[in-house]
């Protein structure tokens, strides 16, 4: 079995500070919202937020572009509303984890500001500026937000890189200087009393400094970037470094956010010898599909076959067994709702399939992440007008696919549905009062319409509700070891409707099984789960043995202990 961490046995909730809860009406969540928030996280059962960024910025893309690293975005409150928070959680055993954003700063922060007016400025390496080549862009790298990922600056007549908007400068990892400046903003958040950090896109800070065009796929305009950006000749260094000068000092929760890693660079990142990071979000599994380098990328709206989807997460939990550790999610930020894209959103099915969902997450081995709402199963907002979308990414692609011929507009209108951000960014459901008893101004994103419906007072009243539901799967994760710690193994492996797996341990075992899909589904329960007690389950069956037919998305847990025979 796996060695023991507490943060292996914790649970974290994601909150997205702009849209949990506005304490001053206008219209945008902050900190204060938050703090009169804790005690519903507390009653849900949590051990850990996980705070998207609240630093200082001009929210070019919501917080992930910081102005200052060591003050408050000024519309989230201030540092004196930040400790309070923080100690009112702190008293309630809740852990606060910040979001760190250092692939890139923003073109407000400070360093950019005077990195840009000359080159020899002292600031100036503190980015990655190069000079034009060929009368253009230094090389043909796309940016993640669509465009190039450089832009000419006049002052010196040079560009720089900006793998996301070009608001938002990649920091330039191989200055040393730049490096400590990073760890000296850690080590301050450290001493402030933090409980850990969430890496934003960490595995990109480290370039191919000979910087080399990309390949060009299909009619894409732009080339790959990610063999030179993503996992980097010198990332697991710098993580080494960052680990020896800050991370070791403290006990904390890390987690690196990295698209597109594989499970052997997994194993460097989550190594078990504590030398880099706790764990890292992988995202095969929220790919658009088995073709999801296709031109469209995440804008593809095809979903994948249940069987893939299988592989894939059965992959991981094996893979990682004994040497790294797993984080387990179905939703962030930047991702649809999970009960919207995994699961079945309509009237009929939305509650049974985000309470099979969550049975299926929280029974793997890792550490389970909450994306505020999915507790209350909340859904896409199916915006229908551009005009209502907020989210850079969203807006940008619309623009580049329509205005290039890609895709018309009505076909990009139903990819952002599907797919855009702002589907996880629309405000907290809290009651059925106006503005779901997020605001008493305007909310800077419409409320999803079926607030009166779903919302979070409602599910506070009723004992059968999706909010009671993940509360027990997070309680029984406390009550039982099996559920940290013991072995994965996946079984039905080929089966399109049902996702069951094992769990064993030396005098534990444990069986979960989900129907993901909405029609009934047979299933055989493994002769050695005869008798055994049932944890949970999202339809109230009683009985377990033999052949069973599944109800449309219906799930169970089955636990069982040998009995310790005396000689
Ligand atoms: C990460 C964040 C995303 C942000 C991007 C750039 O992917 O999760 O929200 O836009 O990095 O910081
Ligand atoms: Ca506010």
């Amino acid at each position: 079995m796996e060695e023991k961490k507490w943060w292996k046995e914790a649970v974290v909730y994601q909150i997205y500070p702009r849209s949990f809860m506005d304490s001053n009406g206008d219209g945008v969540g902050d900190l204060r919202g938050i703090k009169s928030r804790l005690s519903y996280l507390k009653l849900l059962g949590i051990d850990v937020i996980w705070l998207s960024p609240v630093y200082q910025s001009p929210n070019d893309d919501n917080g992930y572009d910081i102005s200052d690293y060591r003050d408050i975005m000024t519309e989230f409150g201030t540092l004196e509303d930040f400790d309070e928070m923080l100690a009112e959680a702190h008293k309630l055993g809740i852990k606060i984890v910040m979001d760190l954003v250092v692939n890139h700063s923003s073109d407000e922060h400070r360093w950019f500001v005077e990195s840009r007016k000359s080159k020899d400025n002292p600031y100036r390496d503190y980015y990655i500026w190069r000079e034009a080549k060929d009368g253009k862009e230094p090389n043909n790298w796309g940016s993640c937000f669509g465009g190039s990922a450089w832009e000419y600056d006049q002052t010196t007549d040079m560009y720089y890189l900006h793998m996301f908007s070009k608001k938002q400068p990649d920091l330039n990892w191989e200055n040393p200087k730049l490096r400590q400046e990073v760890y000296d903003m850690m080590t301050w958040w450290g001493e402030r009393g933090i409980d850990g950090f969430r890496m934003d896109v960490i595995t990109m800070i480290s370039k191919d400094q000979r910087f080399p065009d990309g390949v060009v796929r299909g009619n894409e305009k732009f080339g790959d970037s990610s063999p030179y950006v993503n996992n980097g000749p010198r990332v697991h260094e710098y993580l080494k470094e960052m680990n020896r000068k800050v991370l070791s000092h403290y006990d904390l929760i890390t987690v690196g956010e990295a698209a597109g890693v594989t499970l052997e660079e997994a194993k460097k990142y989550a190594n078990a010898d504590g030398s880099e990071l706790n764990m890292v979000f992988q995202f095969e599994h929220t790919g658009g599909g088995p073709e999801a380098d296709n031109h469209y990328g995440k804008w593809d709206s095809h979903k994948m076959p249940l069987p893939v989807w299988k592989k894939i997460l059965s992959r991981w939990q094996t893979g990682l067994e004994g040497k790294a550790w797993n984080s387990l999610f179905l939703s962030n930020h930047d991702q649809p709702r999970s009960v919207s894209w995994f699961g079945n959103d309509s009237e009929q099915y939305r509650e049974i399939s985000a309470k099979m969902l969550g049975t299926c997450l929280h029974m793997m081995q890792g550490t389970p992440y909450v994306y505020q709402g999915e507790e209350l199963g909340m859904t896409n907002i199916y915006f229908d007008k551009l005009e209502d979308y907020r989210d850079i990414e969203s807006i940008n692609y619309f623009e580049e696919f329509t205005e290039s011929g890609l895709m018309t507009p009505e076909h990009m209108m139903k990819c952002l549905m599907l797919r855009s951000r702002d589907n996880a960014r629309t405000p907290m459901q809290w009651d059925d009062s106006k503005q779901a008893g997020f605001t008493d101004g305007e909310p800077w994103i419409k409320v999803n319409q079926n607030y009166k419906k779903i919302n979070a007072a409602q599910q506070l009243e009723d004992p059968d509700s999706i909010f009671h539901y993940y509360q027990k799967l997070i309680r029984l994760r406390k009550e039982k070891d099996i559920i940290v710690y013991g072995e994965f193994e996946p079984l039905y492996r080929e089966d399109e409707q049902i996702f069951a797996y094992t769990r064993k341990g030396d005098q534990e075992k444990l069986l979960t099984v989900c129907n993901f899909s909405d029609k009934n589904a047979e299933v055989e329960v493994p002769e050695e789960f005869k008798g055994a007690e049932c944890l949970i389950t999202n339809l109230g069956r009683k009985e377990f043995d033999g052949k069973i037919i599944l109800n449309p998305y219906e799930a169970f847990v089955l636990y069982y202990k040998h009995q310790v025979t005396e000689k």
